[in-house]
């Protein structure tokens, strides 16, 4: 059967990214004669001021009509309160109610690790971000703006549900996939009600998988940790706000924003894929910007819907390209954008089944 895939490549450098996802994608379908149907969107930034509207009325319930949705980036300096790329990616992530953003966090090459003496066993675990509350809720307001009085309120939202489903998922994975350890981290020290109901669910949760190892950080130590010694990390769960800050760590861990996957899943409903990296407007139309964290973030999706062969040929793809400096020039290569696409395409091809 066809996976039917609406992709929307956004804004400045998603374009191009996503071109070459697209590309590879259709590649490995081919290779593996696999159908993959790709349907493009136009929701954008230009779409937006074009039109002024940034994702019609019936956008989010024709998303879910998909096997799974692909995204570049969302970003333009032209759209100053970024109402687009809140009703597209943020609106996508909310209304389809992707709680689990996963972001696996792996270094391909040894060399692309900035800390000294790491081998690629050192940098290998797997973030669950909590996608659907926390600080993104956008509840809360202002008194007084633009005014030497103005007061701003902006409210955190945990829920027992919604905590306990992103924790669940975290043991769920470690158990499913041989993970050791899972950590959960927190502030719980000083954010004395919200999460104190993580400290709550992690507790209750963790006795349910007594071959889990549990452990608790509170969120700065994490950090602190995840640089001094990222190889003691197998699974990580955390909040929406913390995961999006040490995401980019981890992001930086790996060689760079340029690699980096990630999913955004709500396990049996349509889910929603893209790279960790944003638009990066000077970077856009020069064909400069690395397409592989847009390719391996079509990986998971191919994975996620159960085709690992697939997936599997375009991760050694990759890691083929980073090993033999096929790459962008942040990476240590000295190719552009499309030209690092035409190369793990030739590689996948390589992959025959
Ligand atoms: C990310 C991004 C987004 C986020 C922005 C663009 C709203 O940084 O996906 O990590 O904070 O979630
Ligand atoms: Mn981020």
């Amino acid at each position: 059967m066809a996976m039917r895939v609406a992709v929307i490549p956004g804004d400045g450098i998603g374009v191009e990214t996503t071109a070459e996802a697209v590309k590879v994608l259709r590649t490995v379908a081919s290779v593996f004669g696999r159908s993959i149907e790709l349907e493009t969107l136009p929701w954008s930034a230009d779409h937006y001021l074009q039109t002024g509207v940034t994702i019609p009325a019936n956008g989010y319930a024709m998303l879910r009509g998909f096997d799974a949705v692909f995204i570049g980036a969302l970003g333009d300096p032209r759209v100053a309160d970024n109402r687009h790329a809140r009703d597209i990616l943020l609106g996508t992530r909310f209304e389809l109610d992707l709680y689990v953003n996963y972001r696996p966090v792996k270094l391909l090459d040894a060399r692309l690790c900035p800390l000294k003496d790491r081998s690629v066993g050192d940098v290998n675990f797997v973030v669950f971000r909590e996608n659907t509350e926390g600080l993104y809720v956008s509840v809360g307001g202002r008194f007084k703006p633009g005014t030497e009085d103005e007061v701003a309120i902006q409210e955190e939202l945990n829920t027992y549900k919604g905590v306990h489903r992103i924790v669940k998922h975290a043991f769920e994975f470690a158990t499913a996939h041989g993970r050791k350890n899972v950590c959960m981290a927190d502030k719980s020290n000083a954010m004395t009600q919200g999460h104190a109901l993580w400290q709550r669910v992690f507790k209750e949760l963790a006795p349910q998988y007594p071959g889990i190892q549990a452990k608790h950080l509170y969120i700065d130590a994490l950090v602190l940790l995840m640089v001094q010694n990222p190889a003691q990390f197998d699974v990580i769960v955390t909040n929406n706000l913390f995961g999006d800050i040490v995401t980019d760590l981890g992001a930086a861990l790996q060689g760079g924003l340029g690699l980096a996957a990630s999913g955004n899943l709500h396990p049996g409903k349509t889910s929603m894929f893209e790279p960790v990296h944003g638009s990066a407007p000077p970077l856009a139309g020069k064909n400069v910007a690395n397409p592989m964290g847009a390719i391996l973030s079509a990986a998971l999706m191919l994975d996620y819907a159960g085709w690992s062969v697939e997936a599997a040929a375009i991760e050694s793809a990759v890691r083929d390209a980073v090993a033999s400096g096929n790459g962008t020039k942040e990476i240590g290569g000295s190719l552009g954008t499309v030209e690092t696409g035409d190369y793990i395409v030739s590689r996948v091809r390589r992959a025959l089944p």
